[in-house]
């Protein structure tokens, strides 16, 4: 069956609801009047309960690198010893950014598809208390893998206490729960066309108080990316450059949409369609890539059969609109990743299920009909059954529901 609708279950950018799409087509405004003010405050002051934090929230136009590429520039110098734990090309990625501007880089490589644990992390920074920063990923899109922030940071606080904690939360913000002040981290990162159901274009950033205190004697060259600017702008309800002001309008609409639904409600939801997701490949006869101790909530990613062409499988499930994303890195050709995040609904997922036992039966592969959605179901009911009072509509059907009670 071909679907009308594009299925589009890439980690990122992630669809739009209706509503956020037309705000990307309103007329422009000028960005340094009050109505731009008051919609930064408005969009921020509901961002905040995601990244859990007191600290203010910088809001920068571009990609979620150039947020990562911020938070390496305005926070340390040439030569600084930082370590980077990578599990996975987005680890590798933070890396690359502090090599790139001259940080003594040592990297603490975790083998892809597992988490970095508490311990590995001792190991690393046993005898080494120097390092000026540990820069660690959240949620590691590559490879579906969601780091335990929550226990690793205190590892860094113990063995590096000087070290500031820099956190890539792009594909992990704003779907799972997340506690910046709590966990002690120095700067998080996050991007609009991740959980946020926005068109790629922004980055949100927000640094603790050391993280400040930092910034005032780094030296790595920095200009577009000055926090120091975007700071002071942002106490004038502006920013130092022309934002995105399209993107910001569809940021202003998801928020709406976001504390319409709830966050007890989005995370619930989350939680409900990657266990969907799980048990309905796992139904279907894959095998889930990641260490499913550490699975990510907001994409997951499965082995590709053996004797199945990527190519030739990937296209079959293009002919019927369900747009996957394929292996990164080394492990292209070999795994398929779904993503589930941001405006996504159970039905999403049964709805790829479904398209994927077709083209299994297509490629020859032995299915029990019904299968992957029917176990999509079970185990998205048996999620929300432990979190009573949430749903899985897309959060505009949520948000008309909850309006109508
Ligand atoms: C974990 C993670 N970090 C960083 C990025 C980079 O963001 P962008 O592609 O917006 O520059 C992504 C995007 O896929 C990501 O998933």
């Amino acid at each position: 069956v071909k679907r009308s609708e594009t299925n589009l279950r890439i980690p990122g950018p992630t669809s739009l609801p209706p509503t956020v799409r037309e705000a990307g087509a309103r007329q422009m405004i000028n960005h340094r009047g009050p109505e731009f003010a008051a919609m930064l405050a408005r969009i921020t002051s509901r961002v905040q309960p995601f990244f859990r934090t007191s600290n203010e929230i910088l809001i920068l136009t571009c990609s979620g690198t150039g947020g990562l590429e911020a938070a390496v520039v305005n926070t340390l110098s040439p030569g600084d010893p930082v370590l980077v734990v990578s599990i996975g090309s987005f680890g590798d990625r933070l890396a690359k950014i502090a090599s790139a501007y001259g940080a003594n880089v040592t990297k603490l490589d975790i083998e892809w598809g597992r988490a970095a644990e508490p311990d590995d992390l001792r190991r690393a920074l046993a005898g080494n208390p120097g390092y000026k920063a540990v820069l660690l990923t959240h949620n590691e899109t590559s490879t579906a893998v969601e780091n335990p922030i929550a226990g690793l940071a205190p590892v860094i606080r113990e063995l590096a206490p000087d070290a500031l904690i820099i956190v890539d939360g792009v594909s992990g913000l704003g779907a799972v729960p997340f506690d910046m002040d709590g966990w002690g981290l120095d700067v998080v990162i996050t991007g609009s066309q991740k959980s946020w159901m926005v068109a790629p274009g922004l980055a949100m950033i927000a640094l603790s108080p050391r993280a400040w205190e930092a910034s005032r004697t780094a030296t790595m060259p920095r200009f577009y990316f000055d926090l120091a600017q975007a700071r002071e702008f942002a106490a004038k309800g502006q920013t130092p450059w022309t934002p995105a002001l399209a993107v910001l309008f569809q940021l202003d609409a998801a928020m709406a949409l976001i504390e319409a639904e709830g966050y007890d409600s989005i995370i619930a939801r989350h939680r409900a369609v990657a266990a969907a997701t799980r048990a309905g490949l796992v139904a279907l006869g894959f095998r889930l890539y990641a260490d499913q101790r550490y699975a990510s909530t907001t994409v997951t990613a499965a082995w590709i059969p053996d004797g199945l062409d990527w190519k030739s499988f990937n296209k079959a499930l293009l002919e019927r609109n369900l747009v996957l994303a394929g292996g990164q890195g080394k492990v292209a050709g070999q795994v398929l990743r779904v993503g589930h995040l941001g405006d996504v609904s159970l039905q999403d997922i049964r709805d790829a299920m479904d398209v994927l036992e077709e083209a299994l039966v297509q490629f020859g592969r032995e299915v029990t009909p019904g299968a992957g959605s029917a176990a999509a179901d079970r185990a998205s009911r048996e999620t929300l059954a432990r979190e009573p009072g949430t749903g899985v509509a897309k959060p505009e059907t949520a948000t008309a529901t909850a309006v109508r009670g």
